[in-house]
This record gives structure tokens, C-alpha cells and sequence, in this order.
């Protein structure tokens, strides 16, 4: 009935994620208020490892892709649960430094790394960096110099492949900002140059061709392209890769019209094209990695907001306004995203009312669901919006200076505050007087 498999109704008509009452959770830390299903999301990073160990004979690792949801808390589960981390920014490492996580497996990314945030992933002594580009190589080879390291590094290669899914969340085609292409010699140009560098160790390549994807087919495209382009490196150029990271990108369930592969089949059909380009290419079978983000964080994940004002305008729309919005969903304005909603203290009724939900920014595109079918709500009643675990924090802002809500983490009927909701005081924190 639900997008998301740790939802259930309990005897009071509420919703309940894992074991906790929804409506009691919004009663004890307020609302708006993010809740993260703990168990949940240690699941789903054991099922993306157990199909490396399966399909893959353990020859590789899961990357949490931190831009999907980065806490300390986040990042501890992922380094518990024997995840490496993907970062793509200071930030998203400090956090990943705060929270303890081994730096060997960290893998830092981004097509604009400024020349502090490389200075601190090589005086950290993060595993790998992901150059996208000459400049950052350059940059980086000096950096690495100054430091007396050699520094190992991949390349984000853009395979050519076009994923079907929203062009903001496309990268893997030619017309993308992000890395060097291959058809026209670019990646050779920059792989070579590495080689004969002294303080940068070339030991992989990186593609991600986009996120929110459904078909199988262009993971193992991207596969077979970017092992085809090894086994040039090694004609030509006499080198041999030893890593390969095909990025994150699976889609998931956001509402009935979607219809996601189960994760570890993505791992099942990439390695055997690995294996098989590997074979045909006369190569060596490398080291594989995956970054899922948004597949282990969002289905964990769901909002709960009061209902406020409600605004029945006769034959055009019915408005529910809620206690957040864009600031802490940005999905809708960004992509006109399609979530599902439940109210969670009538988590059982029929859904027979057509709503819009608004969010209260003073923004007419500040909308949560647009023509959804609810409950018939009232004033007071608690909504959730579900599988909002991925790019919903990591994407809030302030906008009309709103606090960010409290992120709660529920696990096993225990439910605790893992980030505190933001006070007006931090909106000003600093503000010069
Ligand atoms: N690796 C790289 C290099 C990436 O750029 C991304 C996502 C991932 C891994 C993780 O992808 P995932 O498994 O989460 O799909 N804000 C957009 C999504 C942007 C994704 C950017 N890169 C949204 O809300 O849909």
C-alpha cells in the first residue's frame, strides 16, 4: 500500500515507520520534522554489499553518495556498515572527518575542487580524488608535492551515455560539465599526463550517468564503455587500470507510477559485463565501485508536517497549506518531483479528497503535491510526505528565513534527535550587529 516498506498502520489509525507512531513523534519534537528509519537504511547498504560479495566475489565496494543526505550520523551508519563515502565538497568531508569515517575510503568528487578543499582531502589523507579535470590535476599534483605524497586519483570520464531521467539529473552525455570526454581524446590526453606526474598515482576511472534511473541498460552501456576505454589505455598507452566506480544513479519508488528494479540486480548485470569486456579486452578484472545515494537514504526517509489553513477554491483547487515547504523540499520547484502523502493520523482512510499541498514560503511555485488524493484532512492533522530521504535536507535552505527542521532517527520503537531543529538564534548566528 505504501511506497515504503517499513510504513504499516497501527490500532489507532496511525501511520507508523518502523515501530514508531508517526503522531506521536510529531507531538514530541514538533513539526516540520524529518524521520530517517535507521534499520532501513542499514538494509539497503547490505543489500548493495551482499551483491558485490554475490556477483562480484567481494572484489569491490559500496560508496554512500553523501550529497544525498550528510550527517555525522549518516556517515557513521555508512562507515559501520563497511561503506566507503563518496564527498563532493569540504563540507561533506569535514563531516565525514567528524564523524570518524576512514579516510581510505573516502572518494572525493566534484568538476570545481578549490585549492583549499584539495589541500585538505590530501593533508586528511582521503583515499582517492576524482579529477575531473586538467587544471584540477595540475593543481593537485602540486598540492600532493608540497605534501611529500603521492596522491591516488581516478578520472570522471563522461561515457556518452544519454540516461533517461530529468535533464537536471543527467551527467553522463557529452554536453555535461562534468569530466573529460572520450571521443574526443581528452581523457586519453588527461590519463597519460597523470601517468608521468609525480606526485598523482592514476588507478581508476569514475562514470555516473545520472540518477533516478530505471533501466538496467544504461548502468551496463556505461560498463562496457568505460571497460572498452581501459583496454584502449592499455593498447595505446601501455596502462592498466586497476579501479573501476560506475557512480550511483538507481531509481527509486516515489510513487505507484514508478517501478524500480531491485538494487542488487543494477550490481548482478554490471558485473557481468565487467567481467566479460574484461575478458575480451585481454584486462585484468578490477576493483569495482558504486555510489548509491539516493536508493539507500530516501526510501528511509519521511516528512511530517501540521496541516494549517486550508483553502477550497470551487472548481479550480483545493489548497492544503503545511508548516514547511520548499525550504525543506526543494524537489517539487527544482523538478516538479512526484511524492506520496499520507495523513498519519488517518493513515487508514480512503484517500476520496483532491488537494494540492503548499508550502508556506511566499512563493506561488512552493508546492509539496500538486492534484494529490488525500484523507479528507482538517486543521491540526498530521501529514507525511514519504520517501523523503534523499536530497530533501542535503537541498534545504532558509529561504524567508525558515529554520531547517530536526532530523529524528528511529530505530526498533527508540527515537532520537540526530540533528537539532534550528532556532532563530542560528538564522542569525552570523548576522554582523
Ligand atoms: N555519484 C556521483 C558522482 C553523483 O553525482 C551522484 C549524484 C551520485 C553518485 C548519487 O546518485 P544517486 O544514487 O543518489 O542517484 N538533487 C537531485 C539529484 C542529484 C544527483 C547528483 N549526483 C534530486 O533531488 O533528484
Amino acid at each position: 500500500m505504501f511506497v515504503s516498506k517499513d510504513l504499516s498502520i497501527n490500532e489507532k489509525n496511525h501511520l507508523v515507520i518502523g515501530k514508531n507512531d508517526t503522531v506521536e513523534l510529531a507531538k514530541q519534537f514538533g513539526t516540520p520534522l524529518y524521520v530517517m528509519d535507521e534499520e532501513l537504511i542499514r538494509e539497503n547498504c547490505r543489500v548493495y554489499k551482499s551483491a558485490i560479495d554475490k556477483y562480484y566475489n567481494g572484489n569491490g565496494l559500496v560508496l554512500y553518495a553523501n550529497k544525498a543526505f550528510c550527517t555525522v550520523y549518516t556517515c557513521k551508519i555508512a562507515a559501520e556498515e563497511g561503506l566507503g563515502a563518496d564527498v563532493v565538497s569540504g563540507g561533506e568531508l569535514y563531516t565525514a572527518i567528524k564523524a570518524g569515517f576512514p579516510m581510505d575510503r573516502i572518494y572525493f568528487h566534484g568538476n570545481n575542487k578549490t585549492a583549499e578543499e584539495l589541500e585538505m582531502a590530501v593533508s586528511n589523507g582521503v583515499g582517492h580524488i576524482i579529477v575531473d579535470n586538467i587544471y584540477e590535476l595540475e593543481m593537485l599534483n602540486e598540492i600532493a608535492k608540497a605534501h611529500g605524497v603521492v596522491q591516488d586519483i581516478m578520472f570522471r570520464i563522461k561515457p556518452g551515455i544519454d540516461a533517461h531521467t530529468h535533464d537536471f539529473v543527467r551527467t553522463g552525455q557529452i554536453d555535461s560539465k562534468f569530466g573529460v570526454a572520450l571521443e574526443n581524446g581528452e581523457a586519453f590526453e588527461i590519463y597519460e599526463k597523470a601517468h608521468n606526474m609525480s606526485n598523482v598515482n592514476p588507478d581508476g576511472l569514475h562514470c555516473h550517468i545520472g540518477s533516478q534511473i530505471f533501466d538496467v541498460a544504461p548502468f551496463c552501456e556505461a560498463a562496457e564503455v568505460m571497460m572498452n576505454f581501459a583496454g584502449d589505455l592499455k593498447d595505446k598507452l601501455g596502462l592498466e587500470i586497476k579501479k573501476l566506480n560506475l557512480g550511483g544513479g538507481y531509481g527509486i519508488m516515489y510513487t505507484e507510477n514508478d517501478d524500480p528494479v531491485p538494487y542488487d540486480e543494477y550490481i548482478k548485470h554490471v558485473s557481468e559485463v565487467v567481467k566479460e569486456t574484461a575478458e575480451k579486452r585481454g584486462l585484468n578484472i578490477p576493483f569495482i565501485l558504486m555510489e548509491p545515494g539516493r536508493s539507500i537514504v530516501a526510501p528511509a526517509g519521511i516528512t511530517l508536517y501540521t496541516i494549517g489553513g486550508i483553502k477550497d477554491i470551487k472548481n479550480v483547487r483545493k489548497y492544503v497549506s503545511v508548516d514547511g515547504g520548499m525550504g525543506d523540499n526543494p524537489r517539487y520547484i527544482l523538478y516538479e518531483s512526484k511524492y506520496a502523502a499520507v495523513v498519519a493520523n488517518k493513515a487508514g482512510d480512503k484517500a476520496t479528497d483532491k488537494v494540492t499541498v503548499a508550502g508556506k514560503c511566499c512563493e506561488s511555485g512552493d508546492i509539496l503535491l500538486n492534484d494529490t488524493m488525500l484523507a479528507p484532512v482538517e486543521v491540526g492533522d498530521t501529514l507525511a510526505v514519504l520517501a523523503t530521504g534523499a536530497y530533501n535536507y542535503s537541498m534545504a535552505s532558509n529561504y524567508n528565513r525558515i529554520p531547517r527542521p530536526a532530523v529524528v532517527a528511529v530505530n526498533n520503537g527508540e527515537a532520537k534527535v540526530v540533528v537539532k531543529r534550528e532556532s532563530y538564534e542560528d538564522l542569525i548566528k552570523n548576522d554582523i550587529f
